[in-house]
């Protein structure tokens, strides 16, 4: 049976320290992870967003390499990395700060602008470290709900800040529910909030989002010196298990970041994969699997549509099923029929799109859930 929260090896009932913990972190909801099969358990694992497809060989190649070079520490400014993650985003390198995945580059960012108590504004449901990277922070979280079409409600959110409201996190796509924000309420949501509040565009999935009315993140960014993006090369660049991530910000917010970033906190194994991934002929067929990837996702959506479902319409790499109390139930169910999914209980299940082999076991599920 899938149990409800898988956590690590924590043991919360330990007399053995009197060393109190931070009152937040006490308090702090667990990360969950995507549950993994178990060694030996044959399963599609469509519960972490992943990339299905590994890295290039060319991409192994360079982390061969690089693994020589283990017992060096690493470049700590990743100057090569940031330099072509610059050019990439069409940005100055002095405006790039990298991290270790863009997980650990949003703790920076809360780092470098949250003093005790300051309202931290997101939709609610989104990804789920924001709630603990803000109490992290010391910030209080200010959630706003997601509309029931699984968009964001931008001009709530617009409503939410407050002269306390130091940050803003706008996740688009939104995870888990999938939606683009479009690009003219965007924008009207940047001029609504004060030019002191800074505004993350948290854009993990940008390169699976076909909506061409999505925003042009780079170029608010370039008008709005309080928006700052976060992108990740673990999804559409395969690099999840490497961990890298980085922030586009005005060079003075760049430097805060870099200032409470941990020191060499991206590997040389993973900025040398970064640089293999980002080459020209790399890119080139690293994103011709996005593209069969987003394929993949309209064939889903449109079986899925032909089931009966009525779902948000996802411009990311997974799908939403809004199951509420049905959502542990039907996501042991998917496992017992050979697809892990990922469960947010009482609410419903994300699931990504994988190879189409997976996908077709997801769709047999989906089937399933309908039935009552
Ligand atoms: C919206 C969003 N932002 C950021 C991340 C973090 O990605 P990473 O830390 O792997 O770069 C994720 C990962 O699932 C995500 O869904």
């Amino acid at each position: 049976m899938l149990s409800a929260v898988e956590t690590g090896p924590t043991r919360s009932q330990d007399t053995t320290t009197d060393v109190p913990l931070r009152p937040a972190v006490a308090a702090l909801p667990p990360y969950v992870p995507g549950a993994r099969p178990a060694p030996g358990e044959h399963l599609w694992k469509l519960s972490s967003n992943e990339n299905p497809y590994g890295p290039l060989p060319s991409v192994v190649e360079a982390i061969a390499q690089a693994a020589a070079d283990a017992n060096r520490y690493p470049d700590m400014y990743a100057t090569d990395l940031v330099e072509a993650l610059a050019a990439h985003a069409g940005v100055d390198a002095d405006q790039v700060v990298v991290g270790n995945g863009s997980v650990a580059v949003l703790a920076h960012l809360l780092a470098a602008v949250v003093d005790a108590g300051d309202e931290v504004v997101y939709p609610w449901r989104s990804f789920e470290a924001y709630p603990i990277a803000v109490a992290v922070a010391g910030g209080r979280s200010v959630q706003v709900p997601v509309r029931s079409d699984g968009r964001l409600d931008l001009p709530a959110m617009a409503a939410a800040v407050t002269d306390r409201t130091r940050v803003v996190l706008v996740c688009t796509p939104n995870n888990p529910t999938g939606p683009s924000v479009r690009a003219r309420e965007l924008e009207e949501f940047v001029a609504a909030v004060p030019g002191d509040v800074m505004v993350v565009v948290d854009e993990a999935y940008l390169e699976f989002v076909r909506d061409p009315e999505a925003p042009d993140a780079v170029a608010l960014f370039r008008e709005h010196p309080n928006v700052v993006l976060l992108r990740t090369l673990s999804k559409a660049y395969g690099l999840a298990g490497l961990r890298v991530g980085y922030a586009v910000a005005h060079p003075r917010l760049a430097a805060g970041i870099r200032a409470v970033s941990t020191p060499f906190g991206v590997s040389h194994v993973a900025q040398q994969a970064a640089l293999a991934s980002l080459r020209p002929q790399a890119q080139a067929e690293l994103l011709a699997r996005v593209d069969a990837l987003v394929v993949e996702r309209a064939r889903v959506q449109d079986a899925l549509a032909a089931q009966g479902w009525d779902l948000p319409e996802s411009q990311a790499n997974f799908v939403w099923f809004p199951l509420g109390e049905r959502t542990l139930e039907c996501a042991a169910q998917a496992r017992a029929a050979g697809v892990l999914v990922r469960p947010f209980a009482g609410d419903g299940i994300r699931v990504s799109i994988g190879e189409p082999g997976a996908n077709d076991a997801l769709l047999a599920a989906a089937a399933t859930w309908l039935e009552r």
